[in-house]
């Protein structure tokens, strides 16, 4: 009779915590919830968040996020700026959030030619160092930030925008001194540090056909000499016109058949016009002020902010259709007060590229999502 007893109350809790998503109120389903068995639902973070001191931003990400990413801090000039003086500081508490929140960390990043402190690259005399000297100086640093929390950070992004939109490789520092050696060595670097961490490439523009199949050429490659690499990171800085729907979903498969995982990262869709002919990430590439590039400053007209909202919406019917390849999205921010791109590609223009607006109120899009996913 007991046994009896003890078998139904097991068999019940089990259904409980199976349906554990449905038993939720409306009001506290978050975006992680309703994506659940689809990807992981993620946002970067800012320094103000990291350190607590924006609570409320802390609350919403607690409620709709399951992986985190630093915004900043964890790039290489923040955390080495000075040879040998390691500053982990924030990162600590960036991850220890994580972690208390039981939530899946990445790092980013490790090797990117861009916020590399200037000592990286040269000598006391400011002459180029030798490629024997790049090589110590990269292992030094990847080991020595991918050790401290070995165990604990659960992604890298390993080597960041290493290859141009026509496909050629960038001719960053790290190429001229080490040739595209240097990013076989940054993945068997961070393997040799942590050998159960996932490890990534992530790059913009990964909806353009050169680039995508550069790429392609270089994970069959790498994975050919046997180095590890798990995922393919597509940043998606989408803009209003660019890239198209069909394109980026062409990389998501392309990516997806070298056997890697697809990752959406850094998320974000700018409502603004574009100065360029397409969408760049590249901070060098600005434009100066001017009163009609900055249309929606004191609001966006209702017709386009669902203009919007549909674009993001047809982006992620293609994540969800392709889901068995993507384990991530992670949005770049989370509330339009402090995204990037309110100065990028232009300083001080008002932008809504993200969920969450200036008074951290969800958007319409939050509920579209959690209606498309059936759980609202
Ligand atoms: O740290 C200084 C701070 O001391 C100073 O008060 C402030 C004044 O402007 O500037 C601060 O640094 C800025 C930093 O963001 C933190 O806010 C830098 O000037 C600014 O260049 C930096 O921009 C970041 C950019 O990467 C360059 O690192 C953006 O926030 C960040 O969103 C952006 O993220 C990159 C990804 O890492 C890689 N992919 C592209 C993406 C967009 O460029």
């Amino acid at each position: 009779m007991r046994l009896i007893v003890l078998i139904k109350a097991l068999f019940f809790s089990a259904l409980i915590s199976s349906n554990m998503i449905s038993c939720k109120p409306k009001s506290e389903i978050g975006l992680k919830d309703s994506m659940k068995g689809k990807f992981l639902v993620g946002t970067a973070m800012n320094t103000s968040q990291i350190t607590g001191r924006d609570s409320i931003a802390i609350n919403l990400i607690i409620k709709h996020f399951n992986s985190i990413v630093a915004e900043n801090i964890m790039k290489s000039e923040v955390i080495q700026p000075v040879e040998g003086e390691f500053d982990f500081a924030l990162s600590d508490q960036f991850v220890k959030f994580g972690q208390d929140n039981k939530m899946f960390i990445i790092g980013h990043t490790l090797v990117w030619h861009s916020q590399a402190p200037k000592w990286f690259f040269v000598d006391e005399n400011g002459k180029d160092v030798s490629p024997e000297v790049l090589k110590e100086r990269m292992k030094k640093h990847i080991q020595t930030v991918v050790s401290r929390y070995k165990g604990k950070v659960h992604g890298w992004d390993v080597v960041n925008e290493a290859i141009e939109d026509d496909g050629s490789w960038r001719k960053s520092k790290f190429y001229q001194i080490l040739g595209e050696d240097f990013i076989r060595l940054a993945f068997v670097y961070a393997h040799e540090a942590d050998p159960n961490a996932e490890l990534y490439y992530n790059d913009y523009n990964m909806a353009v056909q050169k680039k995508r199949n550069a790429v392609v050429a270089m994970v069959n490659n790498l994975k050919a000499q046997g180095v590890k690499i798990t995922g393919i990171g597509m940043q998606g800085h989408l803009l209003m016109d660019f890239p198209s729907v069909e394109e980026f979903e062409k990389s998501i498969v392309a990516f997806g058949a070298t056997g890697a995982k697809v990752m959406i990262t850094e998320l974000d869709l700018s409502i603004l016009p574009n100065p360029f002919s397409k969408a760049s990430a590249d901070i060098s590439n600005t434009a100066d002020y001017q009163e009609k590039m900055n249309p929606y400053k004191n609001g966006v007209p209702a017709d386009k902010m669902i203009e919007w909202e549909n674009r993001y919406l047809d982006f992620f019917k293609v994540f969800f259709r392709h889901s068995d390849k993507i384990s991530r999205v992670t949005l770049w921010g989370l509330t339009d007060k402090d995204s990037w791109k309110n100065n990028f590609p232009i300083r001080g223009r008002t932008d809504y590229p993200l969920f969450f607006d200036r008074n951290y109120q969800p958007k319409p899009i939050v509920t579209k999502l959690l209606e498309m996913t059936n759980l609202n």
